[in-house]
C-alpha cells in the first residue's frame, strides 16, 4: 500500500520516501480492542518534521524506516471483537500511539485513542484536529482549568494565535472556559485571528513587544519556549504550561522511556534554567506532554459541532505532493497542513 515513510534522518524533504510498497496491516489478524481503519487524510505537527529530521535522537531511539506524522481521519472498516463504540462504516479522528505513523493508506489503532468525526467536517478539516486540539486541552487539566468555574475576570495568554496547538487553546480558552484571552502573530495574520476569536486581544510580534502590552496575566499557554518574556507578564500565583520549552527528563520517561542517562542532568538543569524566571515571579510551572486518548478528544468533537471551535486549514496537498507539504509545515503557516491520502 502507499506510505510516506522517513527513511533517513535529514532535513525536510530529503530523508522521505514516498512509496507504494509498504506492508499493510493485516485485517485478519485485528486485535479485539482495535479499528482497522482507511485512511483519508492526515495533519502535519512540528514533532513531525522534527522526528524526520532527527532533533529526538538524542533523547529517544527511533527504528527506520517508518510511517511518518500521527493525525489522521479515515473511515473504519473492521472492528474487533471487544470494540463497543464503533461499526463498520463510522468516519473517525485519532492521534495515533507513537509507534504507527498516519501517512498511510490503512492503520490498526486501539479503539481507546479512536474518536467519532464530528459531522460538520470534511475529512480533511477533521484530520487536522486530534494532537494540536488534544494539547490544548490537557493542557488546561493539567493547569486545574474548570470551564464551568466563573473566569470571565481571568486572563490567559497564549502566543502564536494561528498556530496548530494556538488556534484551538484561544477558541477553547475563550468560548468554552470563558477567559479574557490574549494572543501573539505576525503581521499579516492580525485580523484572521481577530476574525477567528472575535474579542481577543492581539499583538502583532513583529511591531509589538507583548510585554509591553500585557500584564496581570492568570495562565499561558506557552507554545514558543519564551519563558523569560512570559515570567514578565504573569501576576503572583499564575499557572504556566509550556509544550514548546525544554521538557523535564521525568516527562520525557513517562511518554518515551528513560532519555539516556548522561542526558539527563542536562535536560533536568536546562529545564530548571528555562523556567526560573517563572517560579521567581510567583507562577506555578509545568512542561505538558501530549498522551492521546479518546475522552479528551470526544469532548472537543462536541466543541466542533456546538460551533464552538473552528477547524483552521492552512492547506491541502494531494497524496502525490505529500514531501512538499512537510516543506510547507516548517513555513510561516496559518493553521493546520492537511495531506489528502485517499484518492
Ligand atoms: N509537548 C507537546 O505535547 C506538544 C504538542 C504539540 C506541539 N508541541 C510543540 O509546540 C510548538 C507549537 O506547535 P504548533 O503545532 O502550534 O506549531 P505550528 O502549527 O507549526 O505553528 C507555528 C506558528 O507559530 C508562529 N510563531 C512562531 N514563532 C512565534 C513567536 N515567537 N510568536 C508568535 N508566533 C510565532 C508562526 O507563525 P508566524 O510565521 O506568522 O510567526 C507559525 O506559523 C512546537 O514547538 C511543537 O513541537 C508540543
Amino acid at each position: 500500500m502507499r506510505a510516506l515513510t522517513i527513511d533517513s534522518f535529514a532535513k525536510i524533504p530529503e530523508g522521505l520516501n514516498l512509496r507504494d510498497d509498504w506492508p499493510e496491516p493485516s485485517k485478519a489478524e485485528l486485535k479485539p480492542t482495535e479499528l482497522f481503519v482507511k485512511v483519508a487524510a492526515s495533519s502535519i505537527n512540528p514533532v513531525d518534521w522534527k522526528i524526520a529530521e532527527g532533533m529526538l535522537k538524542p533523547i529517544t531511539t527511533i527504528p527506520l524506516p517508518k510511517v511518518i506524522s500521527f493525525d489522521l481521519s479515515g473511515t473504519v472498516e473492521a472492528v474487533g471483537s471487544a470494540v463497543t463504540r464503533f461499526k463498520k462504516g463510522d468516519a473517525i479522528i485519532v492521534r495515533l500511539p507513537t509507534t504507527d505513523g498516519s501517512c498511510q493508506e490503512y492503520v490498526a489503532v486501539e479503539e481507546k485513542y479512536v474518536s467519532k468525526m464530528p459531522s460538520n467536517l470534511s475529512f480533511e478539516e477533521a484530520a487536522g484536529i486530534p494532537l494540536a486540539a488534544q494539547t490544548a486541552l490537557q493542557s488546561f487539566d493539567d493547569a486545574g482549568l474548570d470551564p464551568n468555574a466563573d473566569n470571565s475576570g481571568k486572563k490567559a495568554f497564549v502566543p502564536a494565535g494561528l498556530g496548530g496547538v494556538g488556534l484551538f487553546a484561544t477558541q477553547i480558552l475563550k468560548n468554552v472556559y470563558g477567559f479574557q484571552v490574549a494572543t501573539t502573530v505576525s503581521t499579516n495574520k492580525v485580523e484572521k485571528m481577530k476574525e477567528l476569536v472575535p474579542g481577543i486581544e492581539v499583538v502583532d510580534y513583529k511591531t509589538t513587544d507583548y510585554t509591553t502590552k500585557l500584564s496581570d496575566v492568570d495562565y499561558v499557554l506557552d507554545t514558543t519556549g519564551d519563558l523569560a518574556n512570559e515570567a514578565k507578564i504573569v501576576r503572583k500565583g499564575a499557572v504556566v504550561n509550556s509544550i514548546a520549552a525544554m521538557p523535564d527528563p521525568d516527562v520525557i520517561s513517562k511518554r518515551l522511556g528513560p532519555p539516556p542517562f548522561y542526558i539527563r542532568p542536562v535536560l533536568r538543569c536546562l529545564s530548571w534554567w528555562q523556567s526560573r524566571p517563572l517560579r521567581s515571579a510567583g507562577a506555578t510551572y509545568s512542561y505538558v506532554w501530549m498522551e492521546p486518548d479518546h475522552k479528551c478528544l470526544d469532548k472537543i468533537s462536541k466543541w466542533i459541532e456546538d460551533g464552538k471551535v473552528k477547524v483552521v486549514v492552512d492547506s491541502v496537498h494531494p497524496w502525490k505532493d505529500a514531501k512538499e507539504a512537510f516543506v510547507r509545515s516548517k513555513q510561516s503557516i496559518t493553521g493546520k497542513v492537511i495531506i489528502k491520502v485517499e484518492n
